[in-house]
């Protein structure tokens, strides 16, 4: 039995959590910061999942350290993340970082030893309508590293169903997913659902905005090819039109937006290597002053 603490199981980490718990071979913790007492999760089939782990409300010790905490607060609160990382750490504890964007490393170093770090893609499309109660909308996808924390990652979900599974050059994956996520904000901006791409101006400029971020992940070192913006534009086009990316949907809702983790990721890597992208920075200015709190 291994035991699992999991971070802001909100869409994301309620997910993973219902689905460790329906195995009965962990012992699962979940850190929360709005109270809930049971987990559902609706599942892509139709059916649900139900879960009453331990819940702690506040960052204190479990008896013994867990041998996983799982990160899955939105990257902007890495701060509050920390504190529960401190406090239920042990000195054997693995962390990995269940959140977009590329920087899951450069967030979590002060506060994690690198050895115990691992970064963690996810594509898992979940929506949380309260509380505890998430829908599953469609299959689960996991790449980590190729090491030994990775492999003992994939160990850890085994038997969830999950697609999970290590990369010889996860730099790239975490690029190309970043890629797909950037022209999203556009979507936030005009607070239009996906089919917005399908105006010939909006596909050129989201266009534009993802072969900024190609340019920036091959200075960095990974392996993206210029026709990957194409590609990410025709499957936008094809999808439903009535599909809303989180950022959209934060920014529908009053709640946060990811930006920072998303766009302003591309504008400082692209400093460090004197890569222009002013549409990903006009995209991350013009959300910032969005966020909740900031309107005048
Ligand atoms: N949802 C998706 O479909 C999806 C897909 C791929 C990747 N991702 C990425 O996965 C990450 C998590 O996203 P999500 O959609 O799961 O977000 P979410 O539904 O907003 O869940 C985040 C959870 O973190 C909790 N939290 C925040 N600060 C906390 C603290 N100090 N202590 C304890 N809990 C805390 C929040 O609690 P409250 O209940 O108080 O708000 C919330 O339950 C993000 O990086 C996102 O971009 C999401």
């Amino acid at each position: 039995m291994s035991s699992v603490a999991i971070i802001g199981p909100g869409a994301i980490g309620g997910t993973i959590a219902a689905h460790l718990y329906a195995l009965g071979a962990h012992d699962v913790t979940l850190c929360v910061r709005t109270p809930f007492e049971s987990l559902e999760v609706g599942l892509p089939d139709g059916t649900t999942l139900r879960a009453t782990p331990r819940v702690l409300t506040s960052p204190s010790p479990l008896p013994s350290p867990p041998e996983w905490i799982l990160v899955t607060t939105k990257a902007y609160d890495a701060d509050g993340a920390a504190a529960w990382i401190r406090a239920l750490s042990g000195p054997n504890t693995r962390v990995a970082i269940i959140q977009n964007g590329v920087e899951h490393i450069e967030r979590f170093k002060p506060h994690v030893t690198l050895e115990r770090l691992l970064p963690v893609m996810v594509d898992l499309p979940a929506e949380r309508d309260a509380p505890g109660r998430i829908r599953q909308r469609g299959r689960s996808v996991f790449r980590v590293p190729a090491n030994d924390l990775g492999r003992n990652f994939l160990q850890l979900l085994e038997g969830t169903g999950f697609d999970a599974a290590t990369s010889d050059d996860f730099l790239s994956v975490l690029w190309r997913k970043l890629a797909l996520n950037a022209p999203g904000a556009v979507n936030a901006l005009l607070l239009q659902p996906t089919g917005i791409v399908r105006d010939p101006a909006i596909a050129d400029l989201m266009r534009g905005m993802i072969l900024e971020v190609v340019a920036v992940a091959r200075a960095e070192g990974a392996q993206l090819e210029e026709s990957l913006a194409d590609r990410i534009i025709e499957n936008q086009r094809k999808a439903p039109a009535d599909g809303m990316n989180s950022l959209h949907a934060d920014r529908l809702a009053g709640r946060t937006m990811e930006v920072d983790a998303r766009n302003g990721a591309v504008v400082r890597a692209g400093r460090r290597h004197g890569i222009p992208t002013p549409l990903n920075e006009m995209a991350l200015v013009l959300l910032e002053a969005l966020q909740p709190g900031r309107r005048s």
